[in-house]
């Protein structure tokens, strides 16, 4: 807009030699961000206390940033990708918008399960998806695993929101890997047939018509429920302790319960990479961790972390690796077995 104001000769001024790369600044890291949480500005804060970097916000949907840090190429501002979803992590890999952050500490603290195997990006926090069920009502006999859930028993029980939902295509995705794609194309017919509406809502809304009797059993993340926990509006808390939480595939030698992951990696033009380092090793530290964990019901990703009670109420667990290198791939082919599969 201002240059179209300048005369011809002043704008020839303005003009950047081609090629050349946005410079650095030793004060600022650049972070392009996915997540709108009240939280993650906490943490940006903590981090500027912490080292006098400060923090320069861009806040957006997750494949808008990737297509904008490719569009800005060499002359992007981005240090830092941080978005939800493990899949989105991968396609941000594949689209060669990320480099290996090559830090030794991060490694360290990060298990190996929750990183990606070229050192392209780590998670910094996760949620376990989940199967809840009317605690009035008891545990439904034989639902231990993900698997279980297209048992004809259950016929009439689901609720579950849309099939093309992220949190979605990442477990079925999970369950694609584990099991093979004739196996998952199954238990999506399955799940498809035992479902007790159309999908509709969030996570919340599967639970929330547990009481009612018209949903007996939710698929939700973990830190929707948690939220109802520690509400300072009772019918919330009373919620909450009526639904009880089934962690599945737990058993031994099983994988785990399929979480998904926010994740953070370095940018591939980034312009202050010494920075960029000192902001991702910091998502790894006690005193992050420990805002994101709090703040906003997750799991930390690093030992030694307080939890928030209410995710202790809900019991402990084990979760599966992410499959890092597999999950971009298989999120496409979940997407086409749900949809065949009549769960919409
Ligand atoms: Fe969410």
């Amino acid at each position: 807009m201002l240059r179209r104001v300048l005369l011809p000769g002043l704008a020839v001024l303005l003009l950047a030699p081609a090629g050349l790369h946005a410079q650095p600044n030793r004060g600022e890291v650049a972070v392009y961000s996915a997540r709108h949480y009240d939280t993650d500005r906490q943490l940006y804060d903590a981090f500027t206390r912490a080292t006098g970097i400060r923090v320069r916000l861009i806040e957006g949907d997750a494949d808008q940033l990737v297509e904008r840090i490719r569009t800005e190429g060499a002359n992007s501002p981005a240090d830092v990708l941080i978005t939800v979803d493990a899949a989105r992590l991968a396609r941000a890999k594949d689209a060669g918008v990320t480099q290996p952050h090559g830090s030794a500490v991060i490694d360290q603290r990060v298990p190996a399960g929750l990183r990606d195997a070229d050192g392209q990006w780590f998670a910094v926090s996760q949620r376990a998806r989940v199967i809840m069920f009317d605690k009035q009502r008891g545990a439904p006999e034989g639902l231990a695993r993900y698997e279980d859930l297209a048992d004809p028993r259950f016929r009439g029980t689901i609720c579950v929101r849309a099939a093309n939902h992220p949190y979605n295509v990442s477990m079925v995705a999970s369950i694609l890997a584990a099991d093979g794609a004739e196996a998952t194309e199954a238990w999506a017919r399955g799940v498809a047939q035992n479902l007790a509406r159309p999908p509709q809502g969030g996570d919340r809304d599967q639970f929330r018509a547990i009481p009612s009797g018209q949903c007996q059993l939710a698929i939700s993340n973990t830190y929707y429920l948690a939220a109802f926990g520690a509400s300072q509006d009772p019918a919330d808390r009373t919620l909450f302790e009526r639904i009880g939480v089934i962690f599945p595939n737990q058993a031994a030698g099983d994988r785990g319960a399929h979480v998904n992951v926010s994740g953070a990696a370095m940018v591939r033009t980034s312009p202050n990479r010494e920075n960029a380092v000192r902001f991702l090793e910091y998502l790894t530290t006690p005193e992050a961790q420990q805002i994101l964990a709090l703040g906003n019901m997750e799991y930390p990703v690093v030992d030694g972390v307080p939890l928030h009670p209410a995710l202790v109420a809900m019991g402990s667990f084990r979760g599966e690796a992410i499959h890092a290198t597999q999950s971009a791939q298989n999120a496409a082919e979940a997407l086409r077995i749900m949809q065949r599969s009549g769960w919409r």
